[in-house]
């Protein structure tokens, strides 16, 4: 597990970038963290780093929403309202898992079958600033040199 320290919204979206730019098709990203902890826009920043220039919104209400990157498509899902075991093919996606990112915004504890091999990223509010402490983690060694990668941001 390593922690990076986010000062402000642009940092978090920079970081994202960072990590976008590292993510490979098939590849699940679990996002957790309390509403307004920065899911959506650490997600904006993975976007960027995909190549996708659609905007990205929450999917709170339609649950997911596909973008087309240059690389891979990316998949946003917001699983707050789904159930404690979310299967892709629940998503009804015009999108194939191993084809596409997958980013789950309050993914964790629900959309572990996804992938036996997520990245975890928890987000957590300090105080009650904009400084946003984040910790990655995942078994992979993929996801060990991932974050091996972004380390100058801790
Ligand atoms: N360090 C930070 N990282 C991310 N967002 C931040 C940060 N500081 C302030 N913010 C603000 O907090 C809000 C986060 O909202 P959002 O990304 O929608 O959160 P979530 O998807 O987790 O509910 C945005 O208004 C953003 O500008
Ligand atoms: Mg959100």
């Amino acid at each position: 597990m390593t922690t990076f320290i986010l000062t402000d919204a642009t940092a978090m979206m920079r970081f994202g970038e960072s990590l976008g730019s590292l993510l490979q098709a098939g590849d699940v990203v679990i996002l957790d963290g309390p509403l307004g902890a920065g899911k959506t826009t650490l997600t904006k920043g993975l976007a960027l780093g995909l190549g996708v220039t659609d905007p990205i919104t929450s999917p709170t209400y339609v649950i997911s929403h596909v973008h087309q990157g240059v690389r891979t498509s990316l998949v946003h899902v917001d699983a707050y309202r789904l159930g404690s075991h979310v299967e892709f093919d629940d998503l009804d996606l015009d999108a194939d898992l191993d084809t596409t990112v997958t980013v789950v915004e309050w993914g964790e504890g629900r959309a572990e079958g996804l992938s036996e091999e997520p990245l975890y990223v928890r987000i957590r509010p300090e105080d009650d600033g904009d400084v946003r402490q984040l910790t990655l983690s995942g078994s992979l060694d993929r996801w060990a040199a991932v974050i091996d990668a972004l380390r100058g941001w801790s």
